[in-house]
């Protein structure tokens, strides 16, 4: 049987600030989508261990390069740039449209692409941003699932509401797997690693 994936051996296999320069490596895809500082860096650091494998940042939406996290060489892990960042410059915001849109549109190695986790701030909720990311992938027939970021930060009456109504709302396909998540409490990781699994055919535990 295989084994199981080494979640210790990770690496930054690149940062591409260009088409170009995505790896063409015939291992599996899991994207992390979402707003800038709705928590994809956290989430990676959190799902491998790492207190800062994915740098997490201060200033949100500084650096615009696709980030890929090789898995014990079995799949990539590919932090997307945050989008929705309102102070970002109008080149930063072209620069932003065009990597983002290449990765979806222009990439030689979208087959490899399982999945997409659609990050969205559980406090927040599906923004309109989130909805048209959520719209394109499903124009695009590429799977998805949802994961609500920073539950640490709601009560257990707004935690139900809030989760409740992302699972309901219409931009979202009938049964979507939505996994409460918070890098803070580290909840939802086994979840996530299960979904990964499942998405990628890769074994993720024992
Ligand atoms: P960009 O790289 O700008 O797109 O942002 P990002 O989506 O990678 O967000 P990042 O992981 O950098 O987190 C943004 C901020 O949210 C940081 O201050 C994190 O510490 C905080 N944060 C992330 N996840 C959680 C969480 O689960 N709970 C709480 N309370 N804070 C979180
Ligand atoms: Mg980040």
């Amino acid at each position: 049987m295989a084994s199981s994936i080494n979640l210790q051996n990770v690496a930054l296999r690149r940062t591409a600030g260009e088409i170009r320069q995505f790896p063409s490596d015939p291992i599996p895809q899991i994207a992390l989508s979402g707003r800038s500082n709705v928590g994809k860096s956290s989430l990676i650091n959190a799902i491998l261990g790492r207190k800062s494998m994915a740098r997490v940042s201060s200033s949100p939406g500084k650096t615009i390069t696709v980030n890929f996290y090789e898995v014990d060489k079995k799949l990539f892990l590919v932090d997307l740039p945050g989008y929705g960042f309102a102070k970002r410059p109008k080149e930063d915001q072209i620069k932003w449209q065009t990597l983002t849109d290449g990765f979806f549109t222009k990439n030689p190695n979208l087959d490899r692409l399982a999945a997409v986790a659609q990050l969205v701030d559980s406090r927040i909720g599906l923004t309109e941003d989130d909805c048209a990311m959520v719209d394109y992938l499903r124009a695009a027939g590429i799977p998805y699932f949802v994961i609500a970021t920073k539950v640490d930060k709601l009560n257990a009456t707004e935690r139900k509401a809030n989760l409740d109504a992302i699972a309901s709302h219409p931009v979202l396909d009938e049964g979507t797997v939505v996994i409460p998540f918070s890098a803070l409490k580290n909840e939802g990781r086994d979840e996530v690693l299960r979904q990964i699994g499942l998405m990628t055919g890769v074994r993720m535990s024992k």
